[in-house]
Parts: C-alpha cells; structure tokens; sequence
C-alpha cells in the first residue's frame, strides 16, 4: 500500500525523505510526493510514476528544510494523477501524508463542501486535511485538532501532518495502518516501515492504534486517544543496509528466490532437535494448549493462503486434525460456526494485511483456543495481536511477488504441524521424518536452482503466449496455483492452475497448439493418474513442460520434461516451488515487465 515518512532532523531531509520513499517503493509506485517545512514556507514536490521521477525533480529544485513528510502512494480513491498525489494540503498550512482507507469519505466530503472547503482532489486523504484546519480554526492547538479530525474518521489511517505555523514539528496518527516513530541522532522520524529510516535509526517505538506522536529534532512525545502522554517500550531493530540492496542481482525478486536456501535455513535454526521440534517455539504455553487442538482454522491472502493450503495434509497426517482455509477477505462475512477447540491460525509476509488482521480482529470475538500467527516481521501488528506466533526470518521480502515468504511459511507450518502433533505425543515416527526432510530443505533448493539452465530454453516459447495452464494434484495442486500466481502478476500473461483430473470436467476446452502447460510430477501416489491426465493434453495438441522424477513414465513430444532433485515425502511440495519461481521470472525477464514492481499492484495490502 502507500508509504509514508517524516523526518524532523538539525540538517537538511530532502535526501532523508525520497532516500525513505525509496526503500519502500513495494508499498506502492504509482506517484510520489513531498513537502518541506522551511520555516515560514512550504514546499511541495509531486510527480506521477515512480520515485526516481521525484528524485529528479529534487534534484533540479535543491529544496532545503530541516523537517518534512513524503508519500508513495498506491491508488484507492481516484486515479493515479499529479492532483491525486499525496501531500494534500488545507490552506496552504496543513499538510498530509496519508496511508489506509477513510470508508465515510462521501458525508465528510459533503459536510467539509457545505462549510466552504474546496476539494482539489478524488482520494478520501485530502479530507483529513481540511478537517483538520477546520479544527484549528475553531481554536485547537495543531495536536487537539488532529485527534479531534480522527474521531471523525471510520477506516485506517497512519497519518503525517505538518503545520507551516510549527516549524519543525512532525504530528502523527495511528490506527489499523502501521507506523512507527524512529529515533536518531539530532533526528527522529516516523515512518510506514523500519526500512525506510534503515541505517539512521535502529531504536524505534512502535504506535498502537488510537497512539498519536509529536516529533522534532530532539523530542519524541507520544499520546493516547485522550492527549495524554503515554510511554511506549523501545525496540530495537537491526535495519541493516545490505538487506535492502539488491546485491548485485538485477531484481529484488531475483535476489530473494536465491536467497532461499539461507532464508529456509533461518526459519528452522533453533526450532528442532534431532528428530523432533522443540517445545514452546510458538511461545510460552504453545505446547501445553496445542494438545487440545481438534481443529484448525487457517485465514491469510494470495501467496500466504496458497502456503496454508500446501500445509493442509501435514495437519491431517501428523496432528490427525480437521483443517479449514479461508480467504482472509471472506473468513468473517460467512459467519463461521466455531467449534470448540479450534486453533485459529493467520499467515501473512507482512504481518500488516489488512483483510487478515480484519479475520484475526473477528476471530479474538470467538471462542478460539488461541491465535497463532506465522509471519516474517516481527514488529507487526498481527505479531502483536497474537497469543502465539512464529516468525519466518527470512529478511525483508522486497519484490512485490513473494518468493522466500512461501518457502520459509511452509517451513514454519511444518514446524507447527510437528508441534500440535508433539504436544498430542502422536505420530513419532512421521514426525521424525519431516523433520529429517525440513532440515534438509535448503540443500534440496540449492540443487534445484540447477533447473534454471532447463528453463532458459523455453522461456522464448512461452512468453509470446495469451494463456497457461498449471497442473497439479494433491498438495502439487496448491504449489501449481502459487506457480500460476507468479506467473501471471509479473508476466501479465493469463495463467490458471487446476487439479489435473479437474481438467476434462471444463478447462481442457482451453487447450490447443498455442496453451503452455505447466505440469508438476512427483513421483507420489497420484503419478499414474496424472500422466492419463497429461495424455488428456497432449491429444489435443498442447505443449507440456513437465517438473517431475525421471522415474515416472511420463513421455514427451512437444514441450519438455525436467528432471527435480530426488525429494523426501515432505519437503517436495517446497522444492517443487523452486523451478515455478524461476520460470515466471525469466518469462517475465524477457517480457521486460517492471517485475519488482509490477503494475496494479502493491505489496503489504493495507487497506481492505
Ligand atoms: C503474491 C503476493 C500476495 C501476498 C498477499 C498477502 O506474490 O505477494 O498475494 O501473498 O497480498 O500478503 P501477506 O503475506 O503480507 O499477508
């Protein structure tokens, strides 16, 4: 979603501002914009497009203030335009930067027009600004009028507001969007994300919703809902530089499929022993509540959910327990029954997922057993929100398509598979294998990255494609629709995954000479049936590229077959993943697609 920064600092926060808006570009590319408070004036720089185009303008016009806020934004109300771009402004005194959703948006725009309040732009932003003039107009200092323009809002928000009549004051707001103060050195700073202050602080307070902040060079003050002063703990945060470059990759996405075996390896460092998990690695209390676990709720979005649903099996073999799996978007509008004994469990990269805190927010309402999260930062406000959790320490994920998020997810659901089936003391042996199979994971991945000379030779045969489809049965089903969600959000080509034996019930319709069809193909208990599967294709004339063993029979004339690196039971549907991740981005790669950053989309979906 959108980005936002502050900074209040004793020298110049150009620089500091567009060098933040950079790092998080992920959060949203589709215009960017600052504003410097210079001590009686302002001034403001918006371009369309990315960063850089703002850069460039900084660089033309040497702007020169000590404090500041700045904005990339991912459009939700109102096209991406120069008007639309943050920051919006009431009066030429109040400026805002603006992250989440404001849902009254209409009757505020008709009360803030019928008191005379001009509205330049589409976005639901600008009228968090106008009223907060308003407020001041009517005697508030700038602090009492944000909150008191707060309580008008239903919706999200982290916001960042500067007040030309308080030089070097930065005010901020906080609910249901993340944002956090920073502190530094004769600077502080707020910001959307951690990484976007990376290497100027590592020292930050992390707002809770309802929090308000006031900072300048050399104060940070922090209130509650009521303006009184709160304290908030100090974390520290190791924002190292390096995880935030690309390395010499040419891509984030890239750098952070190769980064895999590492980032795999992290996740499980720590958490096992010889042939078992540890006890509690979800948190105090985890394992003595897991053996009362009958059932399991999973809710998460997109790449996240594909990773609950890969998990499904391992729960059901090694906990012996039900599993269900929502979209997070729809988990709570379907009025879900809860049965007694159920565990409630949330994956989210980001832990920020605004749909997902939605389910886990409906969720802590229920009669859960508790609510475990699995996510990779451990500052967010799922983590927080949390009784247990684990993370995924895999490094910040840059790229907008996740790639070490997955593997490192189905890592830790392995773990917590192993875990509830630990604390119910059932299926020793099996878990005695998985765990054997996770540890040697990143190994297999490594071996598998060896697949990509394979790929390059059919890259040029795909990417002119309208369509393709992903086949897969059993769990390899789950990792065909991640593969097929890569492939069409950075390729832009059409992609769909079905269970193979699905295909003859409708979707072989779409198979002809010019339909790529991707095909995983472990030799597993449901090979022979989708070899039949894959004759069903290959009669009709489309290409198959097949991933699979060199052991199954299945024969190729038009497209390939790749071999994979022999697998246990368990860690194949991660290895299995590899090659996927590899093809969409050397598809898109010769596309020439903008594939850290690809259009539409954004990566930490913050609004809902
Ligand atoms: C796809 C992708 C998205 C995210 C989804 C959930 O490559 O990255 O589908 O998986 O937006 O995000 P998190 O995991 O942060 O909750």
């Amino acid at each position: 979603m959108c980005g936002i920064i502050g900074a209040a600092s004793s020298r110049s926060v150009g620089k500091i501002l567009v060098n933040g808006l950079k790092k998080m570009e992920y959060r949203g590319y589709d215009s960017a914009g600052l504003v410097l408070n210079n001590e009686s004036e302002a001034i403001q720089l918006k371009t369309l497009g990315k960063v850089a185009n703002l850069e460039d303008l900084m660089i033309e016009k040497k702007p020169r203030a000590q404090s500041g806020i700045a904005h990339t934004r991912w459009a939700t109300h109102g096209e991406p335009s120069q008007k639309n771009a943050h920051p919006h402004t009431s009066n030429g005194t109040i400026y805002i930067v603006h992250n989440g959703i404001i849902e009254n948006h209409d009757e505020l725009r008709e009360r803030l027009s019928n008191d005379g309040y001009k509205i330049e732009s589409e976005t639901d932003s600008e009228l968090i600004a106008h009223l907060i003039h308003s407020n001041k107009e009517n005697g508030k200092s700038t602090l009492e009028a944000l909150i008191e323009a707060t309580k008008a809002l239903d919706g999200a928000y982290s916001i960042a507001v500067i007040d030309t009549e308080q030089n070097g004051k930065i005010f901020a707001a906080k609910q249901k969007s993340p944002l956090l103060v920073g502190r530094g050195i004769e600077e502080n700073f707020v910001a959307s994300d951690p990484l976007a202050i990376a290497g100027l602080s590592e020292s930050f307070y992390l707002l809770e919703d309802g929090d308000f902040a006031v900072i300048t060079q050399d104060e940070i003050k922090i209130f509650g809902s009521d303006g009184e002063g709160v304290s908030r703990e100090e974390t520290i945060i190791d924002t190292r530089v390096k995880e935030v470059s690309k390395d010499g990759y040419k891509h984030f996405m890239e750098k952070e499929i190769y980064e895999q075996p590492k980032a795999i390896a992290n996740a499980i460092e720590g958490r096992t022993t010889e042939g078992d998990v540890l006890d509690n690695i979800f948190g105090l209390g985890s394992s003595e509540s897991f053996n009362r676990v009958k059932r399991i709720q999973f809710v998460a979005c997109g790449t996240s959910l594909h990773a609950a649903k890969t998990a499904r099996k391992w729960f059901e073999e090694l906990c012996e327990t039900p599993c269900y799996i929502d979209f997070a978007s729809e988990y709570r509008y379907r009025n879900p029954l809860v049965e007694d004994d159920t565990l409630f469990v949330c994956i989210s990269q980001s832990g920020e997922t605004a749909d997902t805190m939605a389910a886990l927010n409906y969720a802590k309402e229920e009669k859960y057993l508790g609510i475990v999260t699995i996510c990779n930062v451990p500052t967010s406000t799922m983590a927080r929100e949390s009784d247990w959790k684990i993370f995924t320490n895999a490094g910040p994920e840059i790229g907008v398509a996740s790639t070490k998020a997955f593997t490192t997810q189905l890592a830790a659901l392995m773990l917590l598979a192993c875990s509830i089936s630990k604390s119910k003391d059932i299926n020793g042996e099996k878990r005695a294998e998985a765990i054997e199979d996770l540890v040697n994971t990143p190994a297999l991945v490594k071996e598998a990255f060896g697949l990509k000379k394979h790929i390059d030779d059919i890259v040029e045969k795909i990417a002119d494609k309208k369509n393709a489809l992903y086949l897969g049965r059993g769990v390899y089903f789950s990792i065909a629709q991640e593969g097929a969600l890569k492939f069409k959000e950075i390729t832009y080509i059409h992609a769909e995954a079905y269970p193979a034996g699905e295909l003859k019930h409708g979707p072989l319709a779409l198979v002809d000479e010019t339909t790529p069809v991707v095909a995983l193909a472990p030799e597993d208990e449901l090979v022979e049936k989708l070899v039949s599967n894959l004759e069903e294709v290959k009669s009709r004339g489309g290409t198959l590229y097949v991933f699979g063993n060199a052991t199954s029979k299945i024969k190729i004339e038009k497209g390939k077959f790749m071999n994979m690196p022999d697998c246990g039971y368990y860690n194949a549907p991660i290895v299995y993943t590899i090659p996927l991740q590899i093809l969409a981005y050397e598809v898109a790669c010769s596309i020439g697609t903008d594939l850290d950053q690809p259009r539409n989309l954004a990566k930490s979906v913050t609004v809902e």
